[in-house]
């Protein structure tokens, strides 16, 4: 079986309370569930982990390298800014899906820029929340190496 883990970054946790416009009214429990049925069907060890701290997710994924097979992470905020998160990245040489629920292009300026995007196999951003199943089916896809 698969191990995959959600990486989830800050204010994730209030989907549901953000601007709907741009990341819909599902909650974030809702979508831990959506994940967790579709990883369920799929056959995949899925975990899912949510901080606003940016020392926990690098520490969660510096723990990652030897626990799991793909990161999906969507780093929120963190994306932009986060030197720390993307050396942490760099140290996992398994696939890394980054993700976003809005397109990050279609926004302000400061969101265009992610530090992420060249060091991880592929992205996802702009469809919703259904970004995280696309990107857990992908997942499995290249774990299985059937990309
Ligand atoms: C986000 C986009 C980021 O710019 C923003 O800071 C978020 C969420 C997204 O999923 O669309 O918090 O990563």
């Amino acid at each position: 079986m698969n191990n995959i883990i959600i990486i989830n970054g800050p204010n994730l946790n209030l989907l549901g309370r953000r601007e709907e416009s741009q990341y819909g009214s599902i909650t974030y429990k809702e979508l831990k569930n959506k994940c967790l049925d579709k990883a369920k069907e799929l056959g995949a060890n899925l975990t899912i982990f949510q901080s606003n701290i940016e020392g926990e997710i690098v520490g969660t994924i510096q723990e990652s390298i030897d626990k799991y097979d793909g990161i999906i992470i969507n780093a929120a905020a963190f994306t932009h800014t986060s030197v720390a998160i993307r050396d942490a990245l760099n140290i996992f040489k398994k696939p890394i899906i980054e993700l976003h629920i809005s397109n990050i292009y279609k926004r302000e300026d400061f969101r265009k820029k992610s530090l992420i995007s060249d060091i991880s196999t592929g992205g996802i951003f702009g469809l919703g929340d259904n970004g995280y199943i696309l990107a857990i089916i992908s997942m499995q896809k290249l774990i299985n190496n059937e990309n």
